[in-house]
């Protein structure tokens, strides 16, 4: 493979503290919407190819679009391989610190590298080959990052699971993908319960009906299953020591750029979850654009993004980001409090230097409620600490000012999806960073040719608020379609507005283009930066013997952002003691969507507001609920239903326990 690390000459990192000029910026963006083949080819220069792009676009398909047709590439060689290549393969790669063992372990890259192709190796025995699926279904171990950079070796396609799920959503994803492998561990910690995987990993499989699929067990003690407990007639179950035991480690298999890197199911408004695509070529180009411009990461830097490898941005800036520019990354297995106290974050920094750190909002509000005064920080030297960035969900102003201050440090908002893969809008603090203005994640990154649009598709004046849209096409590292349906992706985000990708977010940009994000427009609930479908919670519920219908709307949470609530309808004739029927609906969310729903309240009603065609109201019952002014749609069916649901909305629901 040639490489061509050349530095791009928009991106020539300025003195520490200076900031670009805003004017600079925009022309900049304005060159990647104007001129994208030319912007994205340069940023191209960045990555190693074994074929180098020549084409930028392919728009024959238009609206699916792809990136750099014709080229070629392998995405584990650039994360790994390549800096091993450059006299790098001493440096340290990959931090794992367990707060829940205690365990603290040091990968370099050499080390990180032969772990990947011995384990690529193992899963080329299970007959894992280019194009071929594996579900990753695993705590924040090592193995994780393993186990997803051995698939991208192998030109192979990962699908990681976030280990909060049940069952039946393991199940879903196993069933939509078809894996032919899934990896897994005897299970992930919690503070207050270890959670055994292997019986829910067994018990998707066999919901999903998947014969031909091997398993592959990282053990972890004091677990109680096994490999060997399980059936193997119908599928193999392999320890990770025996799998590894024979393996030969396996070179990196090139891919077109344009080939799948790994599906990433996240939720949407009906209840079975979209697979996002996201390709190898787009994704290396997007992300190694993004750690140096908007990240300001590089070799050097220590970047602690303290998230789950099951959600995106533990994918882009755990794994994929930090390993590509060539970082060390720290996979923290703990939480933000409780593992022992509001100081593991500091702790984190101090013990690893950490240069750059990403979180979500609820986790520094966590911090805050546990330790309001910071008295765990005055124990530890922070001092490495450049920056700190959020997302997930909005970021209050009260929370990134509190955090600001008391780590002297910018608090960076950024504003994404798992769609897009990386920072739709981001203050680009690797060209210096514009001013920041609280409660904005400042101003689009480039190739994001934003628009706010009202109803009818019509770009609505400034500060107005409307439905946040994406002219078409996304730039590179944004999905290319849903898994196994291009339709269903069409239908999902390209038919609202014609020409747009609609973000499903609505929002308001002011004089100088600074977007402020103001939440979902659809059936989306964003509990402690998880994402969730009210739909797939709905249709938890309506399996309860009791319940007609119900109606599932997420309420404003001081600490998560957003909760769940559920409203339920029993059937004609039942009747329920409350609490006891509310604590069978959570107990029956939890099974069955798992236990990162967080569901805790569903409350009787008499009936739901419908519109005449059947269709529930819950946009007007979040806007009771919230005590914002709303308006009566006229199509609604029997408009008195609203008035005796008006005071349970109001009081809020309160959460038990709070
Ligand atoms: N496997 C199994 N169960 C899990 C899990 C996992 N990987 N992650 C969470 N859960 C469980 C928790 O144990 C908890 O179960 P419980 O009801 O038995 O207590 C439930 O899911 C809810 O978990 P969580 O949302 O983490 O709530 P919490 O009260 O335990 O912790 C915070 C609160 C704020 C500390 C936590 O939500 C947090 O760290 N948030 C940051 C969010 C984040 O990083 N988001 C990623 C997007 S950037
Ligand atoms: P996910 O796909 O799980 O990353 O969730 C994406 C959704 O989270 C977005 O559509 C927003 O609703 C919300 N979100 C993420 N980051 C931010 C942010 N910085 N500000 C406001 N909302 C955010």
């Amino acid at each position: 493979m040639d490489s061509g690390n050349s530095r791009q000459t928009i991106a020539a990192p300025p003195s520490p503290g200076a900031s670009v000029p805003i004017d600079e910026y925009r022309a900049l963006h304005q060159r990647s919407i104007a001129d994208p083949a030319a912007f994205w080819l340069e940023a191209a220069e960045a990555v190693t190819w074994s074929t180098p792009p020549r084409q930028a676009l392919d728009s024959s398909r238009a609206p699916l679009y792809r990136w750099f047709p014709g080229a070629s590439l392998n995405t584990s060689f650039n994360a790994l391989d390549r800096h091993v290549l450059a006299g790098r393969g001493n440096s340290t790669a990959l931090i794992y610190d367990s707060a829940m063992l205690p365990a603290r372990q040091h990968f370099t890259y050499s080390q990180l590298r032969d772990e990947v192709a011995l384990f690529a190796g193992a899963l080329r025995n299970q007959g894992v080959a280019r194009g071929d699926r594996v579900l990753i279904y695993l705590p924040m171990v090592p193995e994780a990052v393993i186990a997803m950079l051995a698939v991208a070796r192998l030109g192979a396609v990962h699908s990681v699971v976030f280990g909060g799920f049940a069952p039946a959503e393991l199940a879903s994803r196993i069933r939509d993908a078809g894996p032919k492998v899934v990896v897994t561990a005897s299970g992930g910690l919690e503070p207050s319960r270890r959670v055994e995987y292997l019986p829910a990993v067994a018990e998707a499989l066999d919901l999903a009906d998947a014969r031909d699929c091997s398993v592959i067990v990282k053990h972890r003690d004091g677990f109680t299953a096994r490999p060997a407990d399980y059936d193997q007639s119908s599928r193999r179950w392999l320890d990770w020591r025996d799998a590894v035991a024979d393996a030969v480690p396996a070179d990196p298999v090139d891919v077109e750029a344009t080939d799948p890197l790994y599906i990433l199911y996240t939720s949407g408004t009906t209840g079975s979850p979209k697979g996002v695509v996201r390709d190898n070529g787009g994704h290396a180009v997007a992300l190694t654009w993004s750690m140096r411009n908007i990240f300001d990461v590089g070799e050097g830097d220590v970047m602690l993004t303290a998230s789950d490898v099951g959600w995106v941005v533990g994918h882009s800036y755990i794994v994929y980001g930090p390993l590509l520019a060539g970082a060390t990354t720290v996979l923290y297995e703990g939480k933000p409090v409780g593992t022992p106290d509001a100081g593991a974050f500091w702790r984190l920094i101090e013990e690893h230097g950490v240069t750059v750190m990403f979180t979500a909002p609820t986790a520094l509000r966590a911090v805050r409620r546990a330790d309001p005064d910071t008295a765990f920080l005055g124990t530890y030297d922070i001092s490495s600490l450049r920056i700190l960035f959020c997302a997930g969900e909005r970021l209050d102003t009260g929370t990134s000012s509190w955090i600001g201050d008391v780590l002297g440090v910018p608090v960076i908002d950024n504003w994404w999806q798992t769609e897009t893969g990386w920072p739709i809008c981001a203050n680009p603090r690797g060209l210096g960073g514009l001013p920041i203005k609280p409660g904005s994640p400042s101003l689009p990154s480039p190739g994001f040719d934003l628009a706010v649009l009202d109803g009818g598709g019509a770009p609505v004046p400034v500060g107005t608020e409307g439905n946040i849209a994406l002219r078409l096409p996304l730039p590179p590292g944004a999905l290319t379609t849903l898994w196994g349906s291009d339709e269903r992706y069409e239908e999902a985000y390209l038919r609202a507005f014609e020409g747009f990708y609609v973000s499903g977010d609505s929002g308001y940009a002011d004089e100088d283009g600074y977007l402020f994000v103001m939440g979902r427009t659809d059936d989306v609930i964003n509990v402690a930066g998880h994402r969730l479908s009210a739909g797939a919670i709905e249709q938890a519920l309506a399996q309860h013997p009791a319940v007609a219908e119900c109606a599932v709307i997420g309420l404003e949470d001081a600490l998560k952002g957003q909760r769940a609530s559920g409203y339920v309808v029993l059937k004609a004739g039942v009747t329920r003691e409350p609490s006891e029927l509310e604590r069978e609906l959570v107990a029956l969310v939890r099974r069955l969507i798992g236990p990162v729903a967080d569901f805790r309240s569903a409350i009787v009603v008499d009936a739901l507001p419908k519109t005449r065609s059947g269709k529930i109201l819950r946009k007007t019952m979040r806007q009771m609920a919230s005590g914002e002014s709303y308006i009566v749609p006229s199509t609604i069916e029997d408009a008195s239903v609203l008035d005796t649901l008006a005071p349970l909305l109001r009081a809020g629901s309160p959460r038990p326990g709070v």
